[in-house]
Parts: structure tokens; C-alpha cells; sequence
């Protein structure tokens, strides 16, 4: 018998587990090596865990940014995002994440995540999931909390299930952008063709996870603007209904950074929220960004 091409040997498996938080959402996978290749097998068993617990996070990945880009292509394209100020050079797939400014400059996003979102829900495909992964953490704070956005849609009252299902709304990047820049002025000026890139888009207020087929809401603090068809005051009252309930603490997952940590979350399922960095300590992630599918 001869031996079968190079290419059509499968990597051994990597022989990890997956260990659920306790949380409502969230595990551990304990064992994998993301520099290493990843067989078919891994890769089905990771991608069912990532669909049950909707945060995925690995430890100690001592991984280059291609190595982060090339895992994360494995789920899907990558969105290049808006903000190309802060790609990392010579890698615009990986958005920098962070409030170190370098020369009085800041080298990335400083502010991404202070109010609740899921990421890229202002656009017609907003995100399948994104990775984020730890380059510099501060001694303290720092933490990203994740919200559970199907457990946020089944214990809402049938009554107000009812009434939001057929609804949408819109979302856009633009909805808090002049107000973070006042806050921080280190917020680059939008040119038109970055304002052009971020139109307004509408989304239902209840989407179908593509892949499993259950419901999560989808309304965010910080880029839903209001539902449509809905007088402005009225609709003013349901959001702020609807986000109140959305992140109430019995579906978080609060995540604590290690060095090295790269976590991959489900943002058809789930909101995430900078909890926030003290100003004089400095913090950097990278990130990628998968792109999904329409919502519906
Ligand atoms: C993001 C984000 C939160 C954080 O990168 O998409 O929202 O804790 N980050 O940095
Ligand atoms: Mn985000």
C-alpha cells in the first residue's frame, strides 16, 4: 500500500476539552493549540461547542496575528472595519483594540465596547462572532461582560414576546459616535467615505441564530436608534425596556483577562461590554472580526 499524499493526511487530534463556565454562558476549551493545525474532527467538535456556549475561551495562545487571522477565517470572511485608523500594519483584518497612545496618538479603539452592542449590527450582515486576543492587560480592570441574548428573548413575558417578534429597527454606527468623540477627542473626524461605508441599517428586533434556529433580541444601547413605525416616543420607551432586561446580571458572563487569553464570541447570540480600564493603566487586544449573514 502507499502512503497517501501529504495533503490528504489529517493533523492528529489535539485531544482538548471543553469545560462550561459556571455561568450562564461560556467555556473554557482546555488542550487546543491554535498555532497547531486543527483536524476536521477539532474543528466540528469546536464549532458545536462554540454554537452551546456561545463564548469560547482559550488560554495561553502564544499565537502571531496571522495565525489569530488564519483560525478566525476558518468560521468565515473577515470584516475589515470602518475605523482603518487603527488597523494593525500590514494586517487590516485585526483591529486594534486598545487606550495606549503612543507620541500623544492613539494606536487603537480606546473606547470600543462602553455601551452594550453586538458587534457590527449597523450593517446589512453584521457579525457572525469575533476573537479577541490579549497583547497588554492592566493589573486591574479591564474585564469584557458577555450577555446571553437568548435567555434575554425566551423570559421575556409572552405578551411583550408577542408584540416585538414582527418589529425592526434601525441600527447605526453613527447613533453615539458624535457623543464619544466629545468624550474623547482622540476619535478620529469621519470622512465621507468612512460615513458612506456606515449607512443606517435595519435589523428585526428578534433574529433566528442562522445555525441553531433559536431566537435572541437584537436591540442594543449603543446602535439601535429607534423601531420602525413607532411613534419616537414610544419607541424610546420599548428600547429602554428592552435593554434594561437584555443584560440583566443572570445572563452574564463576566470575563477576566490572562495574558495571552484569546476568547471567540457568538454575536448573532450574544451583547459584550468594555467594564472599563483606569485611565493610567494601558491595555491592548486585537481583533477579528467574522462576517455573517442577514438577519432574519
Ligand atoms: C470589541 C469590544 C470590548 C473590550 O473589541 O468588539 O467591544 O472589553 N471590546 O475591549
Ligand atoms: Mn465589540
Amino acid at each position: 500500500m502507499t502512503a497517501a499524499p501529504a495533503s490528504e493526511v489529517s493533523p492528529p487530534s489535539q485531544h482538548f476539552e471543553v469545560r462550561p463556565f459556571n455561568a450562564p454562558v461560556g467555556a473554557e476549551v482546555v488542550g487546543l493549540d491554535i498555532s497547531k493545525p486543527i483536524n476536521t474532527e477539532d474543528f466540528t467538535r469546536l464549532h458545536k461547542a462554540h454554537l452551546d456556549h456561545h463564548v469560547l475561551v482559550f488560554r495561553n495562545q502564544q499565537i502571531t496575528p496571522q495565525e489569530h487571522i488564519d483560525f478566525s477565517r476558518r468560521f468565515g470572511p473577515l470584516e475589515i472595519h470602518v475605523l482603518h485608523q487603527f488597523q494593525l500594519k500590514n494586517h487590516p483584518e485585526i483591529l486594534i483594540v486598545s487606550n495606549i497612545k503612543e507620541n500623544g496618538e492613539p494606536i487603537g479603539l480606546g473606547d470600543a465596547g462602553v455601551y452594550w452592542h453586538s458587534d457590527i449590527s449597523y450593517k446589512p450582515k453584521p457579525s457572525l462572532g469575533s476573537l479577541l486576543h490579549a497583547q497588554e492587560l492592566p493589573s486591574e480592570g479591564g474585564d469584557t461582560l458577555f450577555a446571553d441574548q437568548h435567555l434575554a428573548w425566551e423570559s421575556l413575558s409572552s405578551e411583550l414576546q408577542q408584540r416585538i417578534l414582527p418589529l425592526k429597527a434601525e441600527h447605526s454606527y453613527l447613533a453615539k459616535y458624535e457623543e464619544l468623540r466629545a468624550k474623547n477627542p482622540w476619535r478620529p473626524k469621519l470622512s465621507q467615505a468612512q460615513i458612506d461605508q456606515v449607512a443606517p441599517a435595519v435589523q428585526p428586533v428578534v433574529r433566528t441564530h442562522p445555525e441553531t434556529g433559536r431566537k435572541a433580541l437584537f436591540v442594543s444601547e449603543h446602535f439601535t436608534t429607534r423601531i420602525v413605525g413607532l411613534p419616537q416616543e414610544e419607541s424610546d420607551a420599548l428600547l429602554a425596556e428592552l435593554f434594561a432586561h437584555s443584560v440583566k446580571p443572570e445572563f452574564v458572563y463576566r470575563h477576566q483577562w490572562a495574558p495571552h487569553d484569546l476568547v471567540f464570541w457568538d454575536n448573532r447570540s450574544l451583547m459584550h461590554l468594555a467594564a472599563g480600564t483606569p485611565d493610567h493603566l494601558r491595555r491592548r487586544l486585537n481583533r477579528t472580526t467574522i462576517v455573517g449573514d442577514t438577519p432574519f
